[in-house]
Protein backbone atom coordinates (compact mmCIF):
# COMPACT_ATOMS: atom_id res chain seq x y z
CA UNK A 1 0.00 0.00 0.00
CA UNK A 2 1.28 3.54 -1.15
CA UNK A 3 2.47 5.33 2.23
CA UNK A 4 0.89 8.78 2.12
CA UNK A 5 2.76 11.31 4.58
CA UNK A 6 1.37 14.23 6.20
CA UNK A 7 2.81 17.18 5.49
CA UNK A 8 3.57 20.50 7.25
CA UNK A 9 4.52 24.22 6.24
CA UNK A 10 6.73 26.60 7.37
CA UNK A 11 5.92 29.44 6.70
CA UNK A 12 8.46 31.66 9.05
CA UNK A 13 10.22 34.78 7.25
CA UNK A 14 13.24 33.78 9.11
CA UNK A 15 15.44 30.91 9.10
CA UNK A 16 12.67 28.00 8.10
CA UNK A 17 15.59 25.76 7.42
CA UNK A 18 16.81 25.47 10.41
CA UNK A 19 12.65 25.07 12.38
CA UNK A 20 12.36 22.14 9.77
CA UNK A 21 15.21 20.77 10.65
CA UNK A 22 14.28 20.60 14.44
CA UNK A 23 10.36 19.80 12.99
CA UNK A 24 11.90 16.77 11.12
CA UNK A 25 13.70 15.05 13.96
CA UNK A 26 10.28 15.53 15.78
CA UNK A 27 7.93 13.97 13.51
CA UNK A 28 10.01 11.68 11.30
CA UNK A 29 6.61 10.76 9.77
CA UNK A 30 5.72 14.59 7.83
CA UNK A 31 7.15 16.61 5.04
CA UNK A 32 8.40 19.06 6.04
CA UNK A 33 7.87 22.05 3.27
CA UNK A 34 9.67 25.15 3.66
CA UNK A 35 8.86 26.35 0.29
CA UNK A 36 4.60 27.59 -0.56
CA UNK A 37 2.49 24.81 -1.76
CA UNK A 38 -0.06 25.71 -4.17
CA UNK A 39 -3.48 24.82 -4.86
CA UNK A 40 -3.36 21.08 -6.62
CA UNK A 41 -0.74 19.85 -4.67
CA UNK A 42 -1.34 17.57 -2.62
CA UNK A 43 -3.19 18.84 1.17
CA UNK A 44 -0.76 20.62 3.78
CA UNK A 45 -3.10 20.36 6.84
CA UNK A 46 -0.33 22.35 8.87
CA UNK A 47 1.06 26.03 8.89
CA UNK A 48 3.58 27.43 11.53
CA UNK A 49 3.63 30.82 10.89
CA UNK A 50 4.44 34.42 12.33
CA UNK A 51 3.53 37.27 10.57
CA UNK A 52 2.79 36.01 6.96
CA UNK A 53 3.03 37.50 3.98
CA UNK A 54 -0.32 38.46 1.93
CA UNK A 55 -1.91 35.37 0.49
CA UNK A 56 0.76 32.88 2.15
CA UNK A 57 -1.60 30.92 4.50
CA UNK A 58 -4.90 31.17 2.12
CA UNK A 59 -2.99 29.77 -0.48
CA UNK A 60 -2.23 26.10 1.39
CA UNK A 61 -4.02 23.47 0.44
CA UNK A 62 -6.97 21.22 2.93
CA UNK A 63 -5.13 23.64 5.94
CA UNK A 64 -6.50 22.64 9.17
CA UNK A 65 -4.57 23.70 11.94
CA UNK A 66 -2.17 26.70 12.06
CA UNK A 67 0.56 26.91 14.69
CA UNK A 68 1.96 31.10 15.42
CA UNK A 69 5.42 30.73 15.93
CA UNK A 70 4.12 34.16 18.66
CA UNK A 71 2.71 34.34 21.96
CA UNK A 72 0.93 37.30 20.39
CA UNK A 73 -1.42 36.45 17.29
CA UNK A 74 -2.59 40.26 17.13
CA UNK A 75 -0.83 40.35 13.79
CA UNK A 76 -1.95 36.93 12.51
CA UNK A 77 -5.46 38.01 13.17
CA UNK A 78 -5.33 41.63 11.36
CA UNK A 79 -3.96 40.16 8.27
CA UNK A 80 -7.30 38.93 7.96
CA UNK A 81 -5.20 35.50 6.41
CA UNK A 82 -6.42 33.08 8.61
CA UNK A 83 -10.41 31.52 7.74
CA UNK A 84 -12.66 32.18 10.71
CA UNK A 85 -13.36 28.40 10.74
CA UNK A 86 -9.30 27.50 11.09
CA UNK A 87 -7.96 27.03 14.63
CA UNK A 88 -5.12 28.65 15.73
CA UNK A 89 -2.80 27.76 18.46
CA UNK A 90 -1.10 30.23 20.52
CA UNK A 91 2.70 29.41 21.43
CA UNK A 92 3.55 28.28 24.98
CA UNK A 93 6.00 27.33 26.44
CA UNK A 94 8.65 27.21 29.21
CA UNK A 95 11.35 28.75 27.44
CA UNK A 96 8.65 32.04 26.69
CA UNK A 97 6.97 32.05 30.30
CA UNK A 98 10.94 31.43 32.08
CA UNK A 99 12.18 34.23 30.24
CA UNK A 100 9.60 36.80 30.71
CA UNK A 101 9.59 35.73 34.34
CA UNK A 102 13.73 36.61 34.43
CA UNK A 103 13.14 39.98 32.50
CA UNK A 104 10.14 41.40 34.12
CA UNK A 105 11.98 40.09 38.06
CA UNK A 106 15.20 41.61 36.79
CA UNK A 107 13.65 44.91 36.03
CA UNK A 108 11.48 44.98 38.90
CA UNK A 109 14.01 43.99 41.65
CA UNK A 110 16.53 46.64 40.17
CA UNK A 111 14.39 49.31 40.43
CA UNK A 112 13.25 48.06 43.96
CA UNK A 113 17.00 47.87 45.12
CA UNK A 114 17.73 51.18 43.50
CA UNK A 115 20.07 49.89 41.08
CA UNK A 116 18.99 52.03 38.65
CA UNK A 117 19.87 55.21 40.64
CA UNK A 118 23.11 53.58 41.85
CA UNK A 119 24.52 53.58 38.24
CA UNK A 120 23.55 56.96 37.85
CA UNK A 121 25.23 58.36 41.33
CA UNK A 122 28.35 56.10 40.13
CA UNK A 123 28.87 57.81 37.07
CA UNK A 124 28.48 61.19 39.10
CA UNK A 125 30.89 59.59 41.50
CA UNK A 126 27.93 60.09 44.32
CA UNK A 127 28.30 57.99 47.62
CA UNK A 128 24.81 58.63 48.62
CA UNK A 129 22.98 55.82 50.09
CA UNK A 130 19.41 55.77 49.54
CA UNK A 131 16.92 54.44 51.92
CA UNK A 132 16.34 50.78 51.28
CA UNK A 133 13.07 48.88 51.37
CA UNK A 134 12.07 45.23 51.54
CA UNK A 135 9.99 43.64 49.19
CA UNK A 136 7.04 43.41 51.57
CA UNK A 137 6.57 47.22 52.10
CA UNK A 138 6.36 47.73 47.90
CA UNK A 139 2.83 47.37 46.14
CA UNK A 140 2.80 45.58 42.27
CA UNK A 141 0.41 45.45 40.11
CA UNK A 142 0.35 42.75 36.85
CA UNK A 143 -1.91 43.09 34.19
CA UNK A 144 -2.66 39.81 32.89
CA UNK A 145 -2.52 36.42 34.55
CA UNK A 146 -2.23 33.88 31.73
CA UNK A 147 0.91 31.82 30.69
CA UNK A 148 3.08 34.89 31.42
CA UNK A 149 1.51 37.12 34.08
CA UNK A 150 1.02 33.75 36.05
CA UNK A 151 4.57 33.05 36.38
CA UNK A 152 5.71 36.62 36.71
CA UNK A 153 2.60 36.96 40.25
CA UNK A 154 3.91 33.84 41.75
CA UNK A 155 7.66 34.84 41.36
CA UNK A 156 6.72 38.02 42.97
CA UNK A 157 5.15 36.32 45.62
CA UNK A 158 7.93 34.57 46.39
CA UNK A 159 10.15 37.78 47.01
CA UNK A 160 7.29 38.66 49.45
CA UNK A 161 6.21 41.78 47.06
CA UNK A 162 2.45 42.43 47.99
CA UNK A 163 0.92 41.29 44.57
CA UNK A 164 -2.10 42.37 42.98
CA UNK A 165 -3.19 40.41 39.75
CA UNK A 166 -5.92 41.83 36.90
CA UNK A 167 -7.22 39.78 34.30
CA UNK A 168 -10.64 39.34 32.11
CA UNK A 169 -12.18 36.35 34.79
CA UNK A 170 -11.05 35.82 38.31
CA UNK A 171 -7.98 33.86 39.35
CA UNK A 172 -6.92 32.15 42.66
CA UNK A 173 -3.42 33.01 42.66
CA UNK A 174 -2.05 32.08 46.19
CA UNK A 175 -0.48 35.21 47.96
CA UNK A 176 -2.03 37.68 45.62
CA UNK A 177 -4.84 39.78 45.62
CA UNK A 178 -6.70 39.05 42.51
CA UNK A 179 -9.64 41.35 40.15
CA UNK A 180 -10.67 40.88 37.43
CA UNK A 181 -13.20 43.12 34.50
CA UNK A 182 -12.19 46.73 33.36
CA UNK A 183 -14.44 47.99 36.34
CA UNK A 184 -11.75 46.62 38.53
CA UNK A 185 -8.64 48.00 36.68
CA UNK A 186 -7.78 51.46 38.98
CA UNK A 187 -8.64 49.53 41.99
CA UNK A 188 -6.31 46.53 40.78
CA UNK A 189 -3.51 49.95 40.01
CA UNK A 190 -4.08 52.19 42.90
CA UNK A 191 -1.24 53.03 44.94
CA UNK A 192 0.72 50.58 43.20
CA UNK A 193 4.79 51.58 42.98
CA UNK A 194 5.30 48.84 40.00
CA UNK A 195 2.99 48.39 37.45
CA UNK A 196 3.93 45.26 35.10
CA UNK A 197 1.70 44.55 32.12
CA UNK A 198 1.48 41.33 30.28
CA UNK A 199 -1.90 41.87 28.19
CA UNK A 200 -2.65 40.62 25.21
CA UNK A 201 -3.28 43.32 22.65
CA UNK A 202 -7.00 43.24 21.50
CA UNK A 203 -9.99 45.37 21.17
CA UNK A 204 -10.39 46.08 24.75
CA UNK A 205 -6.62 46.30 26.03
CA UNK A 206 -5.22 48.78 23.46
CA UNK A 207 -4.19 52.21 25.21
CA UNK A 208 -4.82 50.42 28.84
CA UNK A 209 -2.04 51.74 30.28
CA UNK A 210 -3.12 55.76 29.64
CA UNK A 211 -3.02 58.91 31.91
CA UNK A 212 -6.01 57.55 33.69
CA UNK A 213 -4.66 54.77 35.20
CA UNK A 214 -1.06 56.13 35.79
CA UNK A 215 -2.33 58.27 37.79
CA UNK A 216 -3.65 56.13 40.61
CA UNK A 217 -0.15 54.78 40.86
CA UNK A 218 2.15 55.10 44.02
CA UNK A 219 3.91 58.69 43.42
CA UNK A 220 7.18 57.91 42.07
CA UNK A 221 6.32 54.41 40.80
CA UNK A 222 8.28 52.07 37.72
CA UNK A 223 6.34 50.63 35.12
CA UNK A 224 7.50 48.09 33.19
CA UNK A 225 6.10 46.63 29.57
CA UNK A 226 6.57 43.50 28.11
CA UNK A 227 3.67 42.91 26.06
CA UNK A 228 2.84 45.09 23.29
CA UNK A 229 3.87 48.87 22.44
CA UNK A 230 0.00 49.50 21.93
CA UNK A 231 -1.19 49.49 25.26
CA UNK A 232 0.64 52.21 26.11
CA UNK A 233 -0.68 55.85 25.20
CA UNK A 234 2.87 57.33 24.77
CA UNK A 235 2.30 60.93 25.61
CA UNK A 236 0.93 59.73 28.81
CA UNK A 237 3.45 57.60 29.75
CA UNK A 238 6.59 60.61 28.46
CA UNK A 239 4.34 62.44 30.58
CA UNK A 240 4.16 60.83 33.73
CA UNK A 241 7.59 60.18 33.64
CA UNK A 242 8.35 64.12 33.09
CA UNK A 243 5.92 65.24 36.02
CA UNK A 244 7.90 62.72 38.36
CA UNK A 245 4.89 60.33 38.68
CA UNK A 246 6.67 57.75 36.77
CA UNK A 247 10.07 57.25 38.35
CA UNK A 248 11.05 55.73 35.55
CA UNK A 249 10.03 52.40 32.86
CA UNK A 250 11.25 49.88 31.46
CA UNK A 251 9.94 49.11 27.82
CA UNK A 252 10.64 46.19 25.52
CA UNK A 253 7.82 46.92 23.26
CA UNK A 254 6.87 49.67 21.18
CA UNK A 255 3.93 50.79 19.03
CA UNK A 256 6.46 50.96 16.02
CA UNK A 257 9.15 47.91 15.94
CA UNK A 258 12.38 48.73 15.18
CA UNK A 259 11.79 52.02 17.29
CA UNK A 260 12.40 54.88 15.04
CA UNK A 261 15.72 56.92 15.94
CA UNK A 262 13.52 60.07 16.61
CA UNK A 263 11.38 58.70 18.57
CA UNK A 264 11.48 60.35 22.01
CA UNK A 265 11.81 57.48 24.13
CA UNK A 266 15.23 56.67 23.03
CA UNK A 267 16.52 59.61 24.91
CA UNK A 268 13.93 59.59 27.29
CA UNK A 269 16.92 59.71 30.96
CA UNK A 270 14.15 57.99 32.73
CA UNK A 271 13.45 55.03 30.33
CA UNK A 272 15.44 51.76 30.11
CA UNK A 273 14.73 50.01 26.45
CA UNK A 274 15.47 46.86 25.17
CA UNK A 275 14.37 45.62 21.38
CA UNK A 276 12.08 42.97 21.60
CA UNK A 277 13.59 40.44 23.53
CA UNK A 278 11.96 40.01 27.15
CA UNK A 279 11.18 35.80 26.05
CA UNK A 280 12.55 35.27 22.98
CA UNK A 281 11.12 31.94 21.37
CA UNK A 282 13.67 29.16 22.02
CA UNK A 283 13.17 27.09 18.61
CA UNK A 284 14.06 24.08 19.93
CA UNK A 285 11.56 24.40 22.83
CA UNK A 286 9.24 25.80 20.58
CA UNK A 287 9.25 23.03 18.04
CA UNK A 288 8.91 20.33 20.98
CA UNK A 289 5.70 22.09 22.23
CA UNK A 290 4.02 22.43 18.60
CA UNK A 291 4.64 18.78 17.19
CA UNK A 292 2.99 17.78 20.40
CA UNK A 293 -0.01 19.76 19.39
CA UNK A 294 0.38 18.51 15.87
CA UNK A 295 0.20 15.03 17.82
CA UNK A 296 -2.81 15.63 19.95
CA UNK A 297 -5.02 17.14 16.85
CA UNK A 298 -3.86 14.12 14.78
CA UNK A 299 -5.47 11.81 17.74
CA UNK A 300 -8.64 13.93 17.81
CA UNK A 301 -7.52 15.26 21.48
CA UNK A 302 -7.95 18.77 22.64
CA UNK A 303 -5.01 21.20 21.22
CA UNK A 304 -4.62 23.54 24.32
CA UNK A 305 -4.01 27.53 23.90
CA UNK A 306 -6.00 27.96 20.92
CA UNK A 307 -7.21 31.29 19.85
CA UNK A 308 -10.91 32.80 20.65
CA UNK A 309 -11.20 35.22 18.17
CA UNK A 310 -14.20 36.54 19.76
CA UNK A 311 -11.83 38.11 22.73
CA UNK A 312 -8.85 38.33 20.05
CA UNK A 313 -6.51 36.40 21.91
P1 LIG B 1 -2.38 34.76 27.64
O1 LIG B 1 -3.43 34.75 26.59
O2 LIG B 1 -1.94 33.46 28.23
O3 LIG B 1 -2.86 35.66 28.87
C1 LIG B 1 -3.51 36.86 28.68
C2 LIG B 1 -4.00 37.40 30.03
O4 LIG B 1 -4.56 38.70 29.80
C3 LIG B 1 -5.09 36.53 30.63
O5 LIG B 1 -4.94 36.47 32.01
C4 LIG B 1 -6.37 37.30 30.27
O6 LIG B 1 -7.44 37.15 31.17
C5 LIG B 1 -5.88 38.73 30.32
N1 LIG B 1 -6.74 39.59 29.51
C6 LIG B 1 -7.04 39.49 28.20
N2 LIG B 1 -7.92 40.44 27.84
C7 LIG B 1 -8.19 41.13 28.96
C8 LIG B 1 -9.06 42.22 29.24
N3 LIG B 1 -9.83 42.78 28.30
N4 LIG B 1 -9.10 42.69 30.50
C9 LIG B 1 -8.36 42.10 31.48
N5 LIG B 1 -7.51 41.07 31.28
C10 LIG B 1 -7.45 40.60 30.02
O7 LIG B 1 -1.15 35.56 27.05
P2 LIG B 1 0.41 35.36 27.40
O8 LIG B 1 0.56 35.50 28.87
O9 LIG B 1 0.96 34.14 26.76
O10 LIG B 1 1.07 36.60 26.62
C11 LIG B 1 0.71 37.92 26.91
C12 LIG B 1 1.32 38.83 25.87
O11 LIG B 1 2.73 38.97 26.07
C13 LIG B 1 1.23 38.34 24.42
O12 LIG B 1 -0.05 38.54 23.88
C14 LIG B 1 2.28 39.19 23.75
O13 LIG B 1 1.69 40.41 23.35
C15 LIG B 1 3.30 39.47 24.85
N6 LIG B 1 4.57 38.80 24.61
C16 LIG B 1 5.72 39.56 24.59
C17 LIG B 1 6.94 38.98 24.39
C18 LIG B 1 8.20 39.79 24.46
O14 LIG B 1 9.28 39.24 24.19
N7 LIG B 1 8.14 41.04 24.83
C19 LIG B 1 7.07 37.54 24.14
C20 LIG B 1 5.83 36.82 24.23
C21 LIG B 1 4.62 37.45 24.44
P3 LIG B 1 -8.10 35.72 31.46
O15 LIG B 1 -7.05 34.95 32.25
O16 LIG B 1 -9.28 36.02 32.27
O17 LIG B 1 -8.38 35.09 30.12
C1 LIG C 1 5.65 37.71 20.97
C2 LIG C 1 6.60 36.62 20.76
O1 LIG C 1 4.45 37.47 20.86
O2 LIG C 1 7.77 36.93 20.50
O3 LIG C 1 6.10 38.83 21.26
O4 LIG C 1 6.23 35.46 20.87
Amino acid sequence: MLHVMKRLFIASRGNPEHLAQLFRAELPDFEVLTEQPKAGDPNVPYIVVGRPLPGVVRAVPGLKLVLSLNAGIEHLLASGEVPDALPIVRLVDDGLALGMAEWVLAQALAWHRNLFLYDKLQRQGEWSPQAEKLANERKVAVLGAGALGRPVADHLVRFGFDTRVWARSRHDIPGATTLAGMDQLLDAARGSDILINLLPLTAETADVVDAELLDVLADGAFFINGARGRHVVDADLIAALDSGKLSGAALDVFRIEPLPVEDPLWRHPKVRLSPHVAAPTHQHMAVKEMAANIRRFEKGEPVPHLVDRSLGY
